[in-house]
């Protein structure tokens, strides 16, 4: 079991995981707890069961509501982790929405602003409210998670994957930015995952989908998560400013 393979990479460190009330956020809160980490889970809903889930495991941490696009509660939330644990270890920003199908006719400002204002401007501003802590600290972890939407072209996800090309971007000017000081900075790029964000996906699509993977198999929230764990650990202390595509080799194609 993956979770027994992390066991204790993460010990004593605060990570703040958000999107953790359900999906690929859950499977990484569960999974950082596991490896040994105190637990920050955030999200605008279900944050309070993911913490008692990772409780009841025998896990440690805290749970608050956070719209990751709003930068007073981004303060909040820093402002009281730092009070009560003193730092921040890592941070993973999990949490993100999708659309319905937009193409670039269809695409309308309101739809543009709602998914950039999540997706990209979101993952900004956790960036932004930690960094100074980790500088403090002189050490620090992020992991942003994108899509493969923002590495190959897909149709109709035209805001999304501008939004998630954005993150990717963003994401590796922040290692560059900062690689000096012992921060890290990485993404993990999640293709088609067995989640809430797939809606009402119909049978026949997931097995289009499954049978165009090149492993032959949909990628899980745990898979997900075991890959933004380890860049969160120091196993992976020498990484930064780089995409991990977790995707059964689509994007090799
Ligand atoms: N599932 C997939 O196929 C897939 C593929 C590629 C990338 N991703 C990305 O993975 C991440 C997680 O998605 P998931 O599949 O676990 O979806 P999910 O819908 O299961 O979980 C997303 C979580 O984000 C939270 N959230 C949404 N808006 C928020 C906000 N403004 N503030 C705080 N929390 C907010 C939701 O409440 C939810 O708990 C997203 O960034 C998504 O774009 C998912």
């Amino acid at each position: 079991m993956s979770s027994e393979r992390a066991a204790g990479t993460l010990d004593g460190r605060t990570i703040v995981v958000t999107g953790a009330g359900s999906g690929i956020g859950k499977a990484t809160a569960q999974l950082a707890a596991a490896a040994g980490a105190y637990v920050v889970a955030v999200d605008i809903k279900n944050q309070d069961g993911t913490l008692s889930e990772i409780l009841s495991a025998g896990g440690q941490g805290e749970a608050w509501t956070l719209d990751i696009s709003d930068r007073d509660s981004w303060s909040s939330v820093v402002e009281g982790v730092l009070a009560s644990r003193g730092k921040i270890d890592g941070l993973a920003n999990v949490a993100g929405i999708v659309s319905d199908a937009d193409a670039l006719t269809t695409q309308t400002d309101e739809g543009w602003n709602k998914i950039l204002g999540v997706n990209l401007r979101g993952a900004f501003l956790g960036m932004q409210s930690v960094i100074q802590p980790m500088l403090d600290a002189g050490a620090g972890k992020i992991v942003n998670v994108a899509s493969t939407a923002g590495l190959i072209g897909m149709p109709n996800t035209l805001a999304y994957s501008a939004s998630k090309g954005g993150v990717i971007a963003m994401s590796r000017q922040v290692a560059i930015e900062y690689a000096a000081r012992n921060i890290r900075v990485n993404v993990v790029a999640p293709g088609v995952t067995q989640t809430a964000m797939l809606g009402d996906i119909t049978e026949d699509l997931l097995s289009a989908v499954t049978a165009a993977t090149p492993t032959g198999v949909l990628g899980t929230a745990e898979d997900v998560g075991n890959a933004i764990v380890f860049l969160l650990s120091p196993l992976s202390d020498q990484i930064s400013g780089q995409v991990i595509p977790v995707d059964g080799a689509w994007t090799a194609q």
